[in-house]
């Protein structure tokens, strides 16, 4: 394990067998290495520095039945919302004012966000605040839809691929899904020169070692400027609601390998790491991870998003979640930032 360890510190890359191994194989002195490596190797590029995203959560409304997700539009409990164009703006207003240089507009595919409405807003944001980047996390688009809004000024764009196996793609997601149409997306926001962000979850239901490989190789070929991955969590109200979640261990295991296969990589310790353990943000910084991402939406809706079960960050203020993980990194020893925070590559 220790060979495999240095083999991919060195090259940044391994065959998909080597990665199979170094998740089955993984024991504590294992994670302790990959820890020390990948924070040794984040450090050189971002030192101590963490930065924030200011995370708007702007629709719960989507057209598609996704299996895990608790906004999936077959789930008829769910208590839908949609953000005016107006709310978002003020939302950045009021994050730019907290300090936030980044705002990621995410959201369900809801069909009220055309090209026209999203580019205008996101015209209207860089528009006041030319400082910042905004990311849009809104799921499959055409090429001319993607194209539109990085006309608009959009600058990343977060898509997790989810499972790097069509055949596991196939268990989570309808058949009106396709594995190919994701990753093509992913390659049509690379072509047209957004920072692209790819990702899955650690624990879905059906993932085998072998697809946890295979997801590291996808990074590996891809190398996304930012990479998104946090444990699965069951949420009450969907087909997967008895499957359990994913661990905090194997989660913050593979943020130090994915941290020394692409070392540049923006990488996020999620709400849902945070969900899964009241520590899991600040472990996954201290295993290599390098950004975090508290909750701008107005605290009326942000109960409504929810993804999975006890979703955290759901009665505080904006200006509250801010100060809590400010808090919260200063005690690791590390500081939160408020520049754009753009990948060093
Ligand atoms: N609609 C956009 C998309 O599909 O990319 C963005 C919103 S979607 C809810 C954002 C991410 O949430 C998904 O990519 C998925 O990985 C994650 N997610 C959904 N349900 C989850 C669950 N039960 N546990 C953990 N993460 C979940
Ligand atoms: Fe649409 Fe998850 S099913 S965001």
């Amino acid at each position: 394990m220790k060979e495999l360890i240095k083999k991919l510190a060195a090259s940044h890359s391994l065959s998909i067998s080597e990665y199979e191994r170094l998740v089955k194989e993984r024991n504590d002195e294992a994670a302790k290495l990959l820890r020390r490596l990948a924070v040794e190797t984040r450090q050189k590029i971002y030192g101590n520095d963490v930065y924030v995203r200011g995370l708007i959560e702007i629709s719960n409304i989507c057209r598609n039945d996704c299996y895990y997700c608790g906004i999936r539009r077959g789930n008829k409990n769910c208590e839908r919302y949609r953000l005016s164009p107006e709310e978002i703006i003020l939302c950045s207003d009021e994050g730019y004012e907290l300090g936030f240089r980044t705002f990621v507009l995410q959201g369900g595919e809801d069909e009220f966000f055309t090209d026209e409405i999203l580019g205008g807003i996101v015209r209207k944001i860089k528009a006041r605040h030319a400082d910042c980047a905004v990311t849009l996390s809104m799921g499959e688009r055409s090429f001319e839809s993607y194209k539109f809004l990085k006309d608009c000024g959009a600058d990343r764009y977060l898509l997790r691929h989810e499972t790097a196996d069509p055949e596991h793609y196939g268990k989570i997601h309808p058949s009106s899904m396709s594995y190919e149409n994701r990753v093509k997306c992913l390659h049509n926001l690379r072509e047209l020169g957004y920072q692209a962000g790819c990702g899955f979850m650690v624990g879905s239901p059906f993932q085998t070692e072998k697809n946890l490989a295979q997801d590291l190789k996808f990074i590996e070929d891809f190398k996304p400027d930012m990479c998104g991955i946090g444990p699965f969590i069951p949420h009450k109200d969907t087909p997967f609601k008895n499957f359990s979640a994913g661990s905090l261990e194997l989660t913050c295991y593979l943020l130090s390998i994915i941290r020394l296969i692409y070392p540049p990589v923006l990488l996020p310790a999620t709400t849902a790491l945070g969900t899964i353990s009241p520590t899991g943000r600040e472990q996954g910084i201290m295993s290599g991870a390098n950004v975090v991402m508290p909750n701008l939406s107005p605290v009326s809706v942000r109960k409504k998003y929810e993804l999975y079960d006890n979703k955290i960050c759901t009665g505080e203020e904006s200006a509250q979640c801010r100060e809590c993980l400010s808090n919260r990194m200063k005690k690791i020893g590390y500081k939160i930032v408020t520049s754009r925070g753009d990948v060093k590559k």
